[in-house]
């Protein structure tokens, strides 16, 4: 099946086309059980294969060490801002936290933080609206601090960390709901990863979370169980009933990433894809980056055109040539283009040719 619109919303976001073509056809016979995988319970042995499976992909396509464990939480990546300050500040007397705020998302979780404890701001980018990631290293660090707060990738600014910040022997905890699993990162420098599902992975409202086995279990006495990091690891997220669907789903997208070539081809074809749109901005007077270019993002191109009415113009025709969702986030404004791992390059050479046609035409 060829697509015939390209999506290119931040989040819920396209998925593989062959993904979703697998849940169609298994919707309401799974497995031959003649009823469908949403209505069979989260402990029969049918989902429990599911999700012992999903861990075993998980397993692989990040290439995890042993001591690392995998929980699906609930209340998406949000949920975690929380849970995040909960189950770590303990780990060091104090309860104090260090963030780097790179962006709106990295300023909630740090003002979520702040509820459980203190919290130190050691780089903030505001004052150029987010055009950069602010830099981390153990230097910057205090050393009783229980954790090192980052966000990878800035869906809205379209920025990231080019490469992981030395955190030294304080956990680096990363929210890399925008890009997990789309480039190749080494787990053992990581304390807590975690990712909504609803750009690279699946559905909405569940989070993959990757967590170092010796930072679970030092929650604090407030913490609501199901918040609980050890809640999760010792029923393997199945305390009550999980998103099944969403779990499910999280195991079709990474069986589809592991037959790409797994997380390296998908890097290389990622880079491919924004450096086709990244190409025609550098060589245009008509576009703006937004991004500060060393510190541009793969999975969400953010750029802007000399004025609001070109802007709107743009939109329109673009969802007339099957280009959706590509209007920028209200705290930037223009557009922004976010190119998940599902986004083929096929989609990015569209929009590419699309933006130098409009450029000519309306430049
Ligand atoms: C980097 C990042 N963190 C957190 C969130 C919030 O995710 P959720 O709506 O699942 O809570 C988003 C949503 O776009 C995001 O891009």
């Amino acid at each position: 099946m060829t697509k015939q619109v390209y999506n290119f919303g931040a989040g819920p976001a396209m998925l593989p086309v062959p993904v979703m073509q697998q849940i169609q056809e298994e919707f309401l016979d799974f497995q031959g059980m003649g009823i469908s995988l949403i209505e069979i319970s989260h402990r029969s042995k049918e989902f429990e294969a599911v999700i012992n499976r999903c861990d075993e992909l998980v397993r692989e396509v990040a290439n995890l060490p042993e001591n690392y464990k995998i929980l699906y939480t609930h209340g998406g990546a949000q949920m975690q801002f929380s849970a995040v300050p909960l189950n770590l500040l303990n780990l060091k007397p104090g309860n104090k936290a260090v963030y780097s705020i790179g962006g709106h998302w990295t300023k909630l979780a740090e003002n979520e933080a702040q509820r459980y404890g203190e919290t130190i701001i050691v780089g903030d980018s505001s004052n150029t609206n987010f055009d950069r990631v602010p830099a981390l290293s153990s230097d910057l660090i205090p050393q009783d601090a229980s954790y090192a707060y980052i966000t990878s990738n800035n869906t809205i600014y379209g920025t990231r960390y080019q490469s992981l910040p030395d955190t030294g022997d304080v956990p680096l905890v990363i929210d890399a709901t925008s890009e997990i699993f789309s480039r190749v990162i080494d787990f053992s420098r990581v304390g807590i990863i975690f990712a909504g599902l609803q750009k690279n992975l699946g559905p909405s409202g569940t989070a993959l979370v990757i967590v170092r086995e010796d930072l679970i279990g030092h929650a604090l006495k407030i913490t609501p169980s199901l918040m609980d990091y050890s809640t999760y690891e010792k029923s393997h997220s199945l305390a009550n009933t999980n998103n099944t669907f969403a779990i499910y789903t999280m195991g079709l997208v990474l069986k589809w990433l592991q037959n790409q070539g797994g997380v390296s081809v998908i890097e290389e074809i990622n880079e491919k894809k924004a450096a086709t749109l990244y190409s025609v901005i550098d060589d245009s007077n008509f576009y703006t980056g937004t991004a500060h270019k060393d510190h541009r993002s793969t999975m969400n191109v953010t750029f802007t055109l000399p004025n609001e009415e070109r802007t709107e113009t743009f939109l329109k025709q673009a969802l007339e040539n099957g280009l959706y969702a590509l209007k920028g986030h209200r705290n930037v404004g223009g557009l922004r283009a976010s190119i998940y791992n599902a986004m083929p390059l096929a989609g990015c050479e569209k929009l590419a040719e699309f933006m130098k046609e409009f450029e000519r035409t309306q430049g």
